[in-house]
């Protein structure tokens, strides 16, 4: 049973700080995760309470660690997203790209619930990496992307490894399409050992960089109060592992962060995938071009999500600099930079991450 502490903790999170007592937690995680995808309908609201409903759709767009690194500030009619960098992850992510990415993302979900509501959305990146996205009215459309937004998450479980028809990997690269960012396919066998032997070569790198592992451990949400109190990072019961005490589970995870055992689990999820998606964009870089992959990547995880599939990222050879020269020859991508491995296929939903509450990321 839980104690009332913890039903106080997920309590707090309910809309009306309404509290299920009696459920056991990860059900109440779940409830609260549900609650947080239920999307204000369109045509239901104007004004301020709008941009709100906009920035809700944002915030369920995926971020590196599920850091949430973002902040919306609301004008008139605009809305500016702001790079959180209290939320900065520099062990895994040095240069920001991941934190900007993780921006683009939510970019990309709240145009697609502007739309919904109404509003044509244009955004423009700063040199600084703010996101200035002006709104203007137009004539509301509901797509599949919009409505894929609460359906979609990162699903790090097995698939079926069963191949996708060639028209879906076209629909998912149409998606993807956008100036400067190029998306390279492999579902060969033989490409997708290689893509393995570079994911472990970047597994073994990170793991044994001791800043790099402190990093990634305070990010962990061992049991669903942690993450219910929080509201971000990764809880591992959206990994399907169970619960452990956090106390217990920061003393002890070090020894069970084995570089042979997440190999062993890269292995599988990556054998089970139908393919395999490397966006890739130019070795310049910078905030314009690293947001524009956010919103490639997401656009194609909305699409990917409406056509019933499941996707997770596998990004150690992208996150270590050393491997990434060596990864885009490996895949013909020449002088780009690879951004972010996205392995694609049929497969169980796990359980939903949750997010911090509205009032916490608008200013
Ligand atoms: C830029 C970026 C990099 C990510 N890298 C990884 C990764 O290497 N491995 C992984 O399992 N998930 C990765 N993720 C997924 C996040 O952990 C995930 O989005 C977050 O935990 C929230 O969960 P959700 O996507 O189910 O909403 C990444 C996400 C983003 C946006």
């Amino acid at each position: 049973m839980p104690s009332r502490r913890r039903v106080m903790a997920y309590g707090a999170l309910l809309a009306g700080g309404a509290t299920l007592a009696g459920c056991d937690e990860s059900a109440v995680q779940q409830a609260t995760a549900r609650l947080q995808r239920r999307l204000v309908l369109p045509g239901s609201v104007d004004g301020r309470e709008r941009l709100r409903a906009l920035v809700q759709a944002a915030t369920l767009a995926p971020s590196s660690h599920n850091t949430q690194c973002w902040r919306f500030v609301l004008g008139r009619e605009q809305i500016r997203i702001e790079p959180d960098t209290t939320r900065r992850c520099p062990a895994v992510d040095p240069d920001d790209h991941h934190l900007l990415v993780s921006l683009g993302c939510a970019t990309e979900n709240l145009v697609q619930a502007a739309l919904a509501h109404g509003l044509m959305a244009e955004p423009q990146v700063g040199a600084d990496g703010r996101i200035s996205v002006a709104l203007a009215p137009t004539r509301p459309r509901l797509s599949s992307r919009y409505t894929a937004i609460v359906q979609r998450q990162t699903t790090r479980g097995v698939f079926d490894g069963r191949p996708l028809p060639a028209a879906t990997w076209r629909q998912l690269e149409d998606a993807a399409e956008a100036e400067g960012v190029a998306a390279r396919l492999i579902t060969d066998t033989a490409g997708l050992e290689r893509l393995l032997a570079a994911v472990v070569a970047g597994l073994r790198t990170q793991l044994s960089n001791r800043a790099f592992v402190d990093e990634l451990v305070r990010w962990l949400r061992f049991d669903a109060e942690e993450a219910a109190r929080s509201g971000d990072g990764l809880f591992i019961g959206c990994n399907g592992q169970p619960s452990m005490p956090p106390w217990l589970a920061r003393r002890l995870v070090r020894r069970f962060l084995h570089a042979d055992s997440e190999a062993r689990r890269s292995a599988e999820q990556l054998r089970s995938s139908a393919g395999v998606v490397i966006l890739a964009s130019d070795a310049a870089g910078g905030p314009a071009r690293w947001v524009e992959v956010g919103r490639a990547f997401q656009r194609l995880a909305l699409e990917a999500t409406a056509a019933g599939l499941q996707l997770s990222l596998l990004n150690p050879p992208v996150e270590v600099a050393a491997l990434r020269a060596p990864l885009a020859a490996a895949f013909g991508l020449g002088t780009l930079r690879p951004d972010l491995v996205v392995r694609i296929g049929r497969g169980a939903r796990l359980p939903d991450s949750l997010r911090r509450p509205l009032d916490a990321v608008i200013a």
